[in-house]
């Protein structure tokens, strides 16, 4: 498989090299998504284990945008502003969480922006990655773009940005929820007595491996089902319920949504 849309023959990801667009630029080169010698990825060192395995690794990021027929900046958003590149008439798409599609715009020049949100997965590549489009966007393009994020696990369009802001405390925190949860019951097993070490099995077993049958069964015919036998699952949960349980987490999305629309 190789990019087939018009004008985007070759990729550039701005920050190649690390966690997200580092991931990103291995999967696409096993992929094979843009053919050999169409990605280019920058850094601010000029080396990377990546240059050996495909990518062309560059330090200069304006030759980078020179280049590509699609941009992906990958870089913290405190680096932003450093980023003195001229994208005209191309496609930015960003990984910035609390960088808006606006201020990318004006300060690339971009003919058009797209939001993008992955998480830490990416690495396994089992990211859900929603996106969203500032701008003219054909649907050659989208569908690029589409295909780009599902080469690291799932994605879809989103129409509006501050589903961006909202879904980046959600899916964009990647592991982190399940792991406040895996630590507080690993935790309060050893409340309860239990050994450290089987307290972690247990609640590693809980959060990472038993949820896997999810990925094949509806979550709340689940929790309806384990509910109905109106036992230990059943107290336990109804426990978590008369705690605001789920007010806690609308608390939890909505405080990084804030944090997303202020601004990194
Ligand atoms: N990690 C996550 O779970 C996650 C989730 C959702 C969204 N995001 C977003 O994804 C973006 C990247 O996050 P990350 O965790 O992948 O960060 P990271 O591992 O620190 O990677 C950033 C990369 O940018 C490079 N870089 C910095 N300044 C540069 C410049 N002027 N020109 C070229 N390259 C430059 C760095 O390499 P050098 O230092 O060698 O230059 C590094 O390879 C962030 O904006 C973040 O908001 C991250």
């Amino acid at each position: 498989m190789s990019s087939q849309t018009p004008g985007i023959q070759t990729l550039g990801i701005i920050g190649g090299t690390g966690w997200l667009g580092g991931s990103i630029a291995k999967a696409l080169l096993a992929k094979g998504v843009f053919a050999q010698g169409h990605l280019v990825i920058s850094n601010r060192s000029g080396s990377h284990p990546l240059a050996r395995e495909g990518a062309q690794l560059v330090t200069d990021n304006q030759a980078l945008v020179a280049r590509s027929g699609l941009i992906i900046l990958a870089v913290r958003p405190e680096h932003f502003a450093d980023l003195k590149i001229d994208a005209s008439g191309k496609t930015v798409i960003s990984l910035m969480a609390g960088v808006t599609a606006q201020a990318i715009s004006k300060q690339t020049s971009a003919a058009a922006v797209i939001r993008a949100m992955p998480n830490a997965a990416v690495e396994i590549e089992q990211s859900f990655t929603p996106w969203f489009c500032f701008g003219e966007v054909d649907a050659a393009t989208k569908s690029l773009v589409q295909r780009l994020f599902e080469s690291v696990g799932t994605a879809a369009e989103v129409t509006q940005e501050d589903h961006i802001e909202v879904l980046s405390a959600l899916s964009g925190t990647g592991p982190a929820f399940p792991a406040l949860l895996l630590t507080a019951l690993a935790r309060q097993a050893m409340v309860a007595g239990i050994p450290a070490d089987i307290a972690q099995l247990a609640a590693k077993n809980v959060v990472v491996h038993s949820s896997q049958l999810l990925a094949s069964r509806d979550a709340q015919e689940t929790l309806d089902s384990l509910i109905a036998y109106r036992g230990v699952t059943a107290a336990a949960l109804q426990s978590l319920t008369d705690g605001q349980f789920e007010q806690q987490i609308g608390k939890a999305l909505e405080e990084g949504a804030a944090v997303a629309r202020k601004g990194l």
